[in-house]
């Protein structure tokens, strides 16, 4: 059942370190989301997901939770959680928090217990081999570091054990079956959590490697979407309005498993990463190649092409559509800032398409100004990433207005260029990024059409000529080349046009079917 509230959500992602310092101390806090409620809301933002906050050593951000059900006091109290829940509903804003069902920390009491020599109810609640010199087929395994006689599997980092939710297909004596007691065990465990928080306000999860749970699973993922449908169903029950995002980046999968959404990331081979940043290009990654050639669509005079992210995007959409939504996203605290290799304009030509798309959009604070990725030291584990995860930037006082901490203190540096976009820079410019992003996300409160569910038709993707597509009967038109192009628009287009341009960035001129888009120039015309 997906929530009837998201057809019209746009989120904003907030990494709660670096909002916004309430208290002085340097980082990031609860209480400073409160505070900024009202700046979330003039966004046009509808919904947020909070990257984790609960008690953590931060080993991984706080991917690596030590307790499910309390928050991390560098961020406040259960009371302040409980408090924004309360403030952002009074706003109009629904919370998401992160669930991180796969793994735990290394110091989760569970894992303690499970790591003892002496059978307990926690014995299987991680993944054991049965002897300290077995090690597994081909998962990542330590050894050597606990009290049993045995070796566990990890999920992701070191810190990071990986939660038992069984094997889809056993091949060792080890191996629990995915539909094991002991593995229902585990599900019951975060269908607890997960009750936790929904009933203390919370309106649903952004899941972390979701597909990640059932080990040695088939294509389709059958083990691990048999455990969403399960969880799907508690859901449905107890909590019908809340909402499930999931990191899975496989929506015929993931929204067939019973997600709402599933987010469009990079990856390799086209698709979501030729439009921003083409970091796979000539097989460079994201992370090891940031200096490959640049094709992507939405850089000026690049050479892009519309067509090598809708030969990917295309097929997920249609198969997908009538299921639930995929999210598109301006980044997130895992990948580059856009900023990295898009100019302002092109900035704004990029919004203004990931925001009349069809799906749930998400908008990564401080993208709406322009941040900069920043070439700064490690932090949490987050390597390149932390690049993308530095303190907001709210106006010209110390710390751009972040934290009243003195310098020094400060959790994460702070974009010391001079021209460092702030918030309070460009209120005033009805020009700005920031406007134009309150803008373009305004009108798709405004125009049904444009929002989750209406229907995506291409009208024009031909090389060297605009990119036209049509939402129900709006269309939508953007140029990110240097010049000006024409295209003459197909009659079933023409004919739903009464010529009111809603929209526009740049020059757009409309006659007898013709459109002429100027240089690097969006629009939406009714
Ligand atoms: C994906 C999260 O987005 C990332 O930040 C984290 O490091 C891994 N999952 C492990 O939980």
């Amino acid at each position: 059942m997906t929530a009837e509230w998201l057809k019209d959500a746009v989120f904003y992602e907030i990494y709660p370190q670096s909002f916004k310092d309430s208290n002085g101390d340097g980082i990031g806090d609860i209480n400073g989301i409160i505070q900024k409620l009202d700046y979330i809301k003039s966004l046009g933002c509808n919904a947020l997901w909070i990257n984790p906050c609960y008690d953590s050593p931060f080993k991984d951000a706080g991917y690596d939770v030590r307790d499910y059900k309390k928050v991390a006091p560098r961020y406040g109290t259960n009371e302040d959680l409980y408090n924004l829940f309360d403030e952002a509903h009074k706003s109009g804003i629904r919370v998401l928090l992160d669930l991180v069902p796969g793994h735990t920390s290394e110091e989760h009491p569970w894992f303690l217990e499970s790591q003892k020599a002496e059978k307990n109810e926690y014995t299987d609640r991680f993944i054991w081999t049965d002897f300290c010199f077995q090690g597994t087929d081909g998962l990542p395994y330590i050894g050597g570091e606990s009290e049993r006689s045995a070796c566990y599997i990890l999920n992701f980092f070191k810190c990071q054990p990986a939660l038992n939710y069984g094997f889809y297909k056993t091949t060792a004596p080890w191996q629990k079956s995915f539909r094991d007691a002991s593995a229902l065990a585990t599900r019951e465990a975060i269908k607890d959590v997960m009750r936790f928080w929904l009933s203390h306000g919370c309106d649903g999860f952004r899941v972390d490697m979701a597909a990640s749970l059932v080990k040695n699973d088939d294509e389709k993922k059958s083990g691990t979407s048999e455990v969403w449908h399960d969880i799907r169903r508690m859901l449905d029950q107890e909590f019908p309005d809340a909402a499930m995002v999931s990191e899975w980046n496989d929506p015929s999968l993931a929204l067939r498993a019973g997600f709402d959404m599933d987010f469009y990331l990079n990856e390799p081979g086209g698709g979501y990463s030729t439009l921003m940043r083409d970091y796979y290009n000539n097989g460079g990654s994201i992370h090891g190649d940031r200096n490959c050639e640049d094709h992507s669509y939405f850089k000026k005079d690049a050479g892009g092409n519309i067509n090598r992210f809708l030969g990917q995007y295309l097929s997920r959409y249609e198969n997908t559509k009538d299921l639930g939504y995929i999210s598109m996203l301006t980044c997130n605290h895992d990948t580059i800032r856009p900023r990295y290799s898009l100019g302002e304009e092109e900035l704004k030509l990029s919004y203004a398409f990931i925001f009349t798309m069809p799906g749930v959009p998400f908008l990564y604070y401080g993208d709406e100004i322009g941040m900069k990725y920043l070439e700064v030291p490690t932090k949490e584990g987050g390597y390149f990433r932390t690049g993308s995860r530095t303190p907001m930037q709210w106006d010209e006082s110390a710390n751009l207005g972040f934290s009243t901490a003195d310098a020094s203190d400060i959790y994460l540096p702070i974009d010391d260029s001079a021209d460092a976009p702030t918030v309070a820079s460009q209120e005033s410019d009805p020009d700005s990024l920031l406007n134009t992003v309150r803008s373009i996300i305004a009108l798709r409160h405004q125009e049904e059409e444009l929002q989750a569910d209406a229907p995506l038709y291409i009208v024009c993707s031909d090389a060297g000529k605009p990119f036209v597509y049509r939402r129900g009967a709006l269309l939508c038109v953007v140029n990110p080349e240097g010049k000006e192009l024409d295209v003459t628009l197909p009659q079933n287009a023409a004919m739903h046009l009464q010529g009111d341009v809603l929209f526009e960035i740049g020059d757009i001129s409309l006659r007898e079917g013709i459109i002429s888009i100027g240089a690097q120039s969006f629009a939406v015309i009714k």
